[in-house]
């Protein structure tokens, strides 16, 4: 609770402060909790439905934690010019790895990617990422 109140106060004085709020809290926590919700509310003077409806829109935020490791696929216009719809299409599910879409992570010329950790894979093939996919599973 006292790291949310840090959270919260490094940004109640700025401009729009509720999207680095929820940005810093899912990076802290892992999820934004009802917890979060309710004191980022008080101490923004917004609703608790307000707060609910910025973190449900928003594909960055999650309400309850989620251990799956993360891949995260650019889909992004040059991504896509280099044939990243089809490899999302053809990506088998697996249910133990999140996959996420992203806009850019600024290796375009080396598409299409993905983001594990912080780790970039460029020249994505299909057999490159289902290996990716796989090696996180
Ligand atoms: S469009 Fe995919 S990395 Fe920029």
């Amino acid at each position: 609770m006292e790291r949310l109140q840090q959270i919260i106060a490094a940004h109640a004085s700025a401009e729009g402060p509720l999207l680095p709020i929820l940005h810093d809290v899912q990076a802290e926590f892992g999820h934004v909790s009802e917890e979060a919700i309710r004191a980022i509310a008080l101490a923004l003077n917004l609703s608790r439905a307000e707060v609910h409806g910025v973190v449900s829109f928003y594909h960055d935020f999650h309400a309850e934690p989620d251990a799956r490791p993360v891949l995260k696929l650019c889909r992004a216009e040059a991504c896509q010019a280099r044939g990243v719809e089809a490899l999302a299409a053809g990506l088998p599910e697996n249910p133990r790895v999140k996959v996420e879409t992203v806009y850019c992570l600024g290796l375009c010329s080396v598409g299409p990617n993905a983001m594990v950790g912080s780790k970039v894979h460029a020249r994505l093939d299909a057999a490159k990422l289902g290996a990716l996919v796989e090696a996180l599973a």
